[in-house]
């Protein structure tokens, strides 16, 4: 390990934590020093070289450069308003707030504390979503449809995703990218949203959820619509499509580490017309704990306004899909 490892503390020792942000820090050459539990005894002891403690422990360690954030979506501002407060860099899991006033309190922490914080949309950084904005971009001429779709089947009422009061939900845990599509794709905040839901009539969260986005253009709009479910197949899949062709972004948000983008040209459906961009080997995580790690290194400000933007698409559906209210 260089001496100049990027040294981590992390809130949040679950599935996320465990099997992907620890290995990704790992292969980017990185230290996980400390974890925060709410019960460090037990497997989290007998981490190799990792200090198991308490939340509050963790923050104020000095020895520390940044803190990574993986509890339950109704901790994530607290605990990165007291990390800032207590003088570290943040990055966050999705969806780093459940409401605009939220969003707010991490602004004010950030500029109060001049610290760096991040929302961990991992999926930013891949190439395939970068070539999305450059190359295929050029190929699709004027982007007129989005569809998103992303599903998995958890029935377990003692998930985090399944509990109301920890932001549970799947506009809140999948929607998330969706609206994530929108924004990365367009540049802006949609200027009209639509969506509707099905509430789980015993834990209050949206086990499906669809609508629409609208951006207006000059002579015709652009749409994205979505479904997402926490009760149905797991699957993901987004396809744009644009005025001179249209693109299949095939496993949109978890990869393996080698993955494609079909790209089909103009009037063409038959697969001897595809081209096949090919992806990797990447580690999306890697990339970004490593541009994180860059960021604080070079004292740079915060910027909330994409975290925000999304925030605001995510309120906006929840009113529209009748969800008032959050966590
Ligand atoms: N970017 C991605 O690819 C991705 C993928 C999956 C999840 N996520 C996000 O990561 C976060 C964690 O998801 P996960 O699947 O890792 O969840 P998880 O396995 O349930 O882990 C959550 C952890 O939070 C801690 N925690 C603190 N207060 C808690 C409370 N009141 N109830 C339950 N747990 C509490 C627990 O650790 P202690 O008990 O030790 O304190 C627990 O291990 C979520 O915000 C989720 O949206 C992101």
């Amino acid at each position: 390990m260089s001496a100049e490892a990027f040294r981590w503390g992390v809130l949040g020792w679950g599935k996320i934590a465990r099997t992907q942000l620890w290995p990704a820090m790992q292969a980017a050459g990185h230290q996980v020093v400390a974890v925060g539990s709410r019960t460090p005894g037990g497997a989290i002891a007998e981490l190799p070289g990792i200090t198991a403690t308490t939340y509050k422990d963790v923050l104020a360690n000095p020895a520390i450069d940044g803190i990574y954030i993986a509890t339950p979506n109704h901790l994530h501002v607290p605990l990165t308003v007291a990390a800032l407060q207590a003088g570290k860099p943040v990055l966050c899991e999705k969806p780093m707030a459940l409401s605009l006033d939220e969003m707010e309190q991490v602004q004010a922490a950030a500029d109060a504390s001049g610290c760096y914080v991040q929302e961990a949309f991992m999926v930013a950084h891949h190439p395939q979503w970068q070539a999305l904005r450059t190359s295929v971009a050029a190929e699709l001429g004027l982007l007129r449809l989005m569809q998103v779709a992303f599903s998995y089947d958890n029935r377990d009422p003692a998930n985090i995703r399944n509990a109301f009061a920890q932001g549970g939900g799947g506009l809140w845990d999948i929607g998330c990218y969706a609206v994530w599509v929108g924004q990365w794709c367009m540049g802006r905040e949609p200027d009209t949203v639509r969506a509707s839901a099905t509430v789980h009539a015993d834990w209050g969260t949206d086990i499906h959820c669809q609508g629409e986005l609208l951006w207006h253009g000059v002579d015709a709009p652009t749409v994205l619509q979505f479904s997402v479910s926490t009760q149905r197949a797991r699957h993901q899949s987004v396809t744009l499509v644009g005025d001179s062709a249209w693109a299949e972004v095939v496993v949109p948000f978890n990869p393996l580490p080698e993955t494609v983008v079909r790209l089909r040209n103009p009037g063409a459906i038959a697969d001897d017309a595809v081209q096949t961009l090919r992806f990797g080997p990447v580690n999306q995580y890697s990339e970004m704990v490593k541009t994180f790690a860059q960021a604080v290194r070079e004292g740079r400000a915060a910027d909330l306004s994409q975290s925000r933007a999304i925030t605001r698409t995510l309120v906006r559906l929840r009113e529209s899909a009748g969800m008032c209210g959050s966590a």
